[in-house]
């Protein structure tokens, strides 16, 4: 915690005061120092990039004073790759990208912030600090959308889907697949606090327990955890033709764990995909829009499970065992 300037207008015409932002795993391992990059030239990044936040000064961008505006995360490389060239950063090819609050641009953990009208996004006033949200649901928007495209290499039509981690994250992405019309399995660790009920309110069912133990065939598979353990089974357990697509970094892997014996053969053999999904680029956040607006507030509501002061920042970036989203508040939507 620490007093810093106002927002640079090279960060943009807009002037945004913070209401609320999510904290997530990639804060806590910048956090610990294990991932992010400070501007260059600097030692210091303000954390943050699941923001929602109120206008102050629109500038010239069209926004109103008051409207409630999420900040885009990544932005293009500066060549640009031909991907950041047509507004698909999430899938920048020459890792020349920054992100707001992650790679080299400050985030959002800050009173206030700025940023580009274009990397502004407007979201539902009514939805309150529920738009804190948002970030996090674009990034499993991207993911549907990537299975969706891959979905069309051949004739395939999907019912079963298994989400590997009840996280913020894995319930937003069994929230997508229940919207879908999919049967939804989640599959935890943990055998008791929110996520069973959560899961059960969606119309899923949760599991704990190996996934050889599931009894499914999932045709697509939301892996949330980077357990490359998890990953290996759930391509053991994945239908012919299934899709697997990795949302989550895992733990580094210890040398000679697990095996890999029968990854290829899972692959070849059942025409598996099996794929990472990073980021989101403008259009994941209009659909993740969309998903928060179709979906039970009440049960929205459940998922955000701590709300903490900027002054206690330190217990947001602490793991409670049944924290789903922790959200550093810093005034009333
Ligand atoms: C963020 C993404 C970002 C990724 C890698 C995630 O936590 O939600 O926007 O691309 O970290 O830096």
């Amino acid at each position: 915690m620490d007093e810093v300037p106002e927002p640079g207008v090279e960060l943009g015409s807009v002037v945004v005061e913070t209401l609320a932002v999510g904290v997530c795993g990639t804060d806590v391992e910048i956090a610990a120092g294990l991932y992010g990059w400070a501007p260059p030239g600097r030692e210091r990044l303000i954390l943050g990039h699941e923001s929602l936040g109120r206008v102050v000064d629109p500038g010239p961008s069209g926004f109103a004073v008051g409207e409630h505006v999420v900040g885009i995360v990544r932005r293009p490389d500066p060549v640009p790759c031909p991907n950041c060239a047509v507004g698909e950063w999430d899938m920048c090819s020459n890792g020349g990208y920054t992100e707001r609050g992650i790679k080299q641009v400050d985030g959002f953990m800050a009173d206030r912030w700025r940023i580009e009208p274009e990397y502004a996004v407007k979201v539902d006033e009514s939805l309150g600090v529920l738009g804190v949200l948002l970030e996090p649901t674009t990034v499993v928007a991207k993911a549907w959308e990537h299975i969706a495209a891959i979905g069309r290499r051949s004739f395939w039509e999907p019912s079963t889907v298994l989400v590997v981690g009840a996280g913020p994250i894995g319930l937003l992405a069994a929230l997508i697949g229940v919207q879908y019309g999919g049967d939804v399995h989640v599959l935890d660790r943990v055998t008791s606090g929110r996520k069973p009920a959560l899961v059960e309110a969606l119309g899923a069912t949760y599991h704990t327990g190996p996934v050889s133990e599931l009894g499914l065939r999932p045709d697509v598979v939301v892996e949330c955890t980077g357990v490359t353990q998890l990953v290996r089974d759930v391509a053991d357990a994945a239908a012919p033709g299934g899709i697997v697509c990795l949302t989550g970094v895992g733990p580094p892997e210890a040398p000679g764990a697990g095996s890999s014996a029968s990854l290829a053969s899972d692959a070849v053999l059942k025409n598996l995909v099996v794929f990472g999904s990073v980021n989101a680029n403008r259009r994941h956040y209009y659909r993740a829009a969309q998903v928060l607006s179709r979906a039970d507030r009440s049960w929205l509501e459940q998922l955000i499970t701590r709300r903490v002061e900027p002054e206690a920042l330190d217990d947001a970036l602490e793991r409670e065992p049944d924290d789903i989203k922790v959200v550093v508040e810093f005034a009333k939507p």
